[in-house]
């Protein structure tokens, strides 16, 4: 057993879709975001904002019927998450794809498999809610996130030079797409056909 098969073995990693989150969890998972974001970290955001910021941002999540939130647990407690972004109801064409957003774990709870399931858990849950290509961008500097998601099968179709701007420099994003085969989320390798 390697070290980080040993670390993960006694630690208890968990992924849930959330639709309500107590105040102490909230609080957690606002520690967690803040936490990513000071250490550079792929949330949007590029300062902390703070607990209160935080919270409502979770709250508004959870209201928003296009949006699913998945939260990591480690030993129980939020320490990162990512939402899962339907098309809304009038996007008819675009209906068989989602978008995976808003992906990070704390720094402190990295390295013991749990983005990897989270981004997995996502990929389920949209192919069982039917659709059949999953999105997703990120800045270019994410290297570890770009190592994460090309492993899992994402294809990179694209680079925008001019994505995002942080601390004053101009950052290019990387483009994914992954098709999802129906019901499991593992990918087909093929676009779908006229079926979806
Ligand atoms: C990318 C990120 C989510 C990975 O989180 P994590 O929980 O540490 O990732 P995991 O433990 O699931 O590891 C995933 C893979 O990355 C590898 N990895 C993890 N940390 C690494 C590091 N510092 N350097 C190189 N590889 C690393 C792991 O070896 C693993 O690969 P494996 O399953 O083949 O062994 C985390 O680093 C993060 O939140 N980064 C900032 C936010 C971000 O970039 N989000 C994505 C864009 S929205």
């Amino acid at each position: 057993m390697n070290a980080s098969a040993a670390l993960q073995s006694a630690r208890a990693l968990a992924v849930e879709r959330v639709e309500h989150l107590s105040e102490a969890d909230l609080a957690e998972l606002a520690e967690a975001t803040d936490a990513a974001i000071i250490e550079g970290g792929g949330f949007g955001w590029v300062e902390p904002q703070g607990r209160a910021a935080l919270v409502r941002h979770f709250r508004g999540a959870l209201l928003v019927p296009e949006r699913e939130l998945f939260v990591a647990r480690l030993d129980g407690h939020p320490v990162g998450s990512a939402q899962l972004v339907r098309p809304p109801r009038n996007n008819e064409a675009q209906a068989f794809s989602a978008t995976l957003t808003h992906a990070y774990i704390a720094p402190y709870a990295r390295g013991v498999g749990l983005a990897r399931m989270l981004v997995q858990r996502v990929e389920e849950r949209a192919a069982a809610l039917g659709h059949r290509v999953l999105n997703l961008d990120v800045r270019e500097t994410q290297r570890t996130a770009i190592a994460l998601f090309e492993s899992l099968g994402y294809v990179h179709w694209g680079t925008h030079p001019f994505y995002a701007r942080v601390k004053g420099q101009t950052v290019a994003g990387r483009f994914y797409y992954k098709t999802l085969e129906p019901g499991r989320g593992r990918s087909t390798g093929a676009l779908m056909d006229g079926a979806c």
